[in-house]
């Protein structure tokens, strides 16, 4: 029996989830269990807490965890540590999933979505591997104080160990061995020591035993530039934890919307993944009914595939995301007119088999 959760959470997260789950129920697989619990803000209102117990310890006890989005401006004023966003972060770190996967590809029929020109996005396939539970999101020392002079400062902090680099570097150049044999690592290594560590860390782990994977570093100001300049380049990017969360949207555009792109974050061998659209969730759509909710069911995908046991569910459930695209179902973030639910419908209607 495998095990599934389900976080809607806030914002179009509800929405395009209940589209995730109907694919799912289409495919009726056997020994697949489901269950959902309160998340983000919506768990603050029902208990005070982005994160309660019983989610934390339901995700703990699944297989994979499937959430929707969280935040929103209804929380946005509260203290870092009440606001959806720090649910989301103490899930992530809870369940160590230190490696997450973040492939953005161009399907084909999305080829004149994209701000950019065709032939710079056709054929695109980069996948981000960004180290998601440590750097700058976790760091000690982090606050807003009261200096001396009466003046307030903000505090961050970017820290990086070598287990934490050499870990997240191994899942990229293993990743990067299954498909096209090359990994970018993106640091600012001109400017910080923890980037300095990071290339130090990563060039050691490709000697020492990937040394037949290829490996270039590329600073983080120039890989956004190379992104929109020449994204075709990449094959597997690795970066930290903030670099990865900013190239990633970028990365995203490139494939037409970021209401495509799924993710995946993985922790040590055997522990449940956390599956995520990388998407938010867009407060200034909510409720409206007109999410792409393709990035919920391709992070389901994602999900089928890595922690769940059915890889050619997986294979089924991307092929009909493609099929629905090339039949010409499209969300308004597409340039199309349908809704979340028709486009849900579509995916369903594409399953084969
Ligand atoms: C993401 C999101 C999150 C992040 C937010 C919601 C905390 O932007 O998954 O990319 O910054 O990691
Ligand atoms: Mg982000």
């Amino acid at each position: 029996m495998a095990r599934l959760l389900l976080l809607p959470g806030d914002g179009i997260g509800p929405e395009v989830l209940a589209e995730a789950r109907a694919v799912l129920d289409a495919l009726a697989l056997p020994g697949l269990e489901t269950e959902e619990a309160p998340f983000g803000g919506a768990a603050i209102d029902a208990s005070g807490t982005p994160l309660p117990d019983s989610a934390r310890a339901a995700a703990l006890a699944a297989d994979a965890v499937l959430m929707g989005a969280v935040g929103g401006p209804k929380w946005a004023g509260q203290p870092f540590d009440a606001r959806p966003e720090a649910g989301l972060l103490a899930l992530r770190s809870a369940m160590g999933v230190f490696a997450n996967l973040r492939p953005a590809k161009l399907f084909p029929a999305l080829t004149n979505a994209s701000t950019l020109k065709p032939h710079v996005v056709e054929g695109l396939d980069i996948l981000f591997v960004r180290e998601l539970v440590g750097g700058i999101y976790f760091g000690a020392p982090r606050g807003i104080s009261e200096l001396p002079s009466g003046e307030r400062e903000g505090v961050n902090t970017q820290r990086y160990t070598e287990s934490e680099i050499a870990r997240v570097a191994d899942t990229a150049f293993t990743l990067a061995r299954a498909r096209g044999g090359h990994v970018t690592s993106v640091d600012k290594a001109n400017v910080m020591e923890s980037g300095l560590l990071w290339r130090e860390v990563v060039t050691a782990r490709q000697r020492d035993a990937f040394p037949d994977v290829a490996l270039a570093h590329m600073l983080a100001d120039s890989c956004a530039m190379e992104l929109v300049r020449n994204p075709r380049q990449f094959d597997v990017i690795l970066t930290d934890n903030l670099f990865g969360d900013l190239l990633s949207d970028l990365a995203a555009m490139l494939t037409g919307s970021l209401g495509m792109l799924p993710s995946a974050a993985l922790g040590a061998e055997g522990m449940p993944g956390l599956y995520e659209p990388i998407h938010g969730s867009a407060p200034d759509i909510a409720g409206k009914g007109i999410a792409n909710p393709c990035a919920a069911v391709l992070s389901l995908a994602m999900a089928l595939r890595h922690s769940l046991g059915h890889p050619e569910a997986a294979d089924r459930v991307e092929r009909a995301v493609e099929a629905a695209l090339a039949a010409g179902a499209r969300t308004p973030d597409l340039g199309g007119t349908i809704s979340t639910r028709e486009m849900g419908a579509a995916i369903v209607a594409g399953l084969q088999p």
